[in-house]
């Protein structure tokens, strides 16, 4: 009997709205068994299963995240699969009854597990909280990503790093394509466990050699999957070969089906990602770099540990995405930052994950509005200066 390859079908669906007449932006819907999400969109990352610093009723409700990311290698080391099963699922145990997604641990088994051992097989790594041995095989991953229930599991890849030469690259490309087909078998032999459908997305790699992102595109899109991402951006390479490649992989993938670029990036690159026709991100950004201070806005970045606010009883930003902007001023929030307050960091993540939903929102708005190709570009000048 001939396996079969193509993903098993969910019932996810994706329904382009709008393309943008003078370039790549579409906006869309994609439907899940946990709701909808309109795209363009940004993902927060709640690599524990929690948007660090962040409840729920301000998760859903101020900032409007449609879909948050969770992380498959932290949530197997910490608190395990058999808490996550026992609550029947990731849904139920976070609280969050909104789509959510998994990464494969494909990336954070290469950026922070100890001693790892890539093989044909997998990958053998020690856990970085204590030093335990696990082996993570394309099956592995599939299985773990079921028990964690997510309605979009992501394929088991080699984030093959940005500086990575060109033999190297084309090595991890062609492992990642055949660690690709183990997932999709295993997905295709397996059932989701809690009653909803999951969608598997695979990952083109190839560094950044077009011939490489050109077959990785078309091996990918060959699986005709619900979704298709790009990965192995943003990790070292420049930020013009990022755009190119990303360029190239979006010539060849299906344009009906939504295209996720992983672990991207600054307000700027999420412009520049959408004009080239993507229509997922998720990033640590705003929530990592909000805790050490730094506010994302429509008119720049911010840092709000600079003795500039000391006395600035303004508004942290007065027509701002979210109620904290308003509710707290930028004198109050350097004090909390200097204090090492617990608040500031969650103020600093509500107000930057608000802006980015924010962002996508409007980007969104205007590839309705088809006006796209002109606000597109003063946005990027209006986010270039520094307040
Ligand atoms: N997050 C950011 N880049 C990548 C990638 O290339 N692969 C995976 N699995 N996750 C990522």
């Amino acid at each position: 009997l001939k396996k079969k390859k193509t993903p098993k079908n969910s019932n996810m669906t994706f329904e382009l709205q709008y393309t943008d007449p003078r370039s790549n932006a579409r906006a869309g819907l994609i439907t899940t068994d946990h709701g909808q999400i309109e795209t363009p969109i940004f993902m927060p990352v709640g690599t524990l299963g929690t948007v660090k610093g962040v409840h729920l009723h301000e998760l859903k409700d101020d900032i409007k995240a449609q879909i948050i990311l969770g992380n498959t290698y932290h949530l197997y080391l910490r608190p395990g699969l058999d808490i996550i099963e026992g609550a029947g699922g990731l849904h139920k145990f976070n609280g969050f009854d909104r789509p959510m997604l998994t990464d494969s641990g494909g990336f954070q088994v290469f950026s922070l597990s100890g001693i790892r051992k890539m093989r044909e097989e997998g990958v053998e790594f020690r856990s970085h909280i204590d030093g335990s041995k696990h082996l993570f095989t394309p099956e592995r991953v599939m299985d773990i990503e079921r028990t964690i229930g997510a309605d979009i599991m992501m394929a088991f890849d080699e984030c093959t790093p940005g500086t990575a030469d060109y033999e190297y690259a084309r090595k991890s490309m062609e492992m990642t394509h055949r660690w690709l087909d183990r997932c999709l078998t295993r997905f295709n032999e397996t059932e989701p466990k809690y009653g909803y459908n999951q969608s598997l997305f695979p990952i083109v790699q190839g560094c950044v050699y077009p011939d490489l992102r050109k077959r990785s595109a078309e091996y990918i899109a060959s699986k005709n999957a619900d979704g298709n991402a790009i990965g192995g951006l943003a990790v070292g390479e420049p930020t013009e070969k990022m755009y190119e490649m990303i360029e190239v992989v979006n010539e060849i993938l299906p344009t009906d089906r939504p295209r996720y670029l992983m672990g991207v990036g600054t307000p700027i690159n999420i412009l520049e990602g959408i004009e080239r026709g993507v229509d997922m991100f998720d990033c640590v950004m705003p929530t990592r770099n909000g805790r050490n201070g730094m506010l994302f806005t429509k008119d720049g970045i911010m840092n709000m540990r600079n003795k500039k606010w000391e006395n600035d009883y303004s508004p942290i930003e007065a027509d701002g995405a979210s109620y904290v902007d308003t509710m707290y001023s930028r004198a109050y929030l350097r004090h909390l930052f200097h204090a090492q307050e617990l608040l500031a960091m969650q103020i600093a993540s509500i107000h930057n994950l608000a802006f980015y939903l924010w962002l996508v929102g409007e980007a969104r708005k205007h590839i309705i509005a088809g006006d796209f190709s002109t606000w597109k570009p003063a946005m990027v000048k209006r986010l270039s200066t520094r307040l």
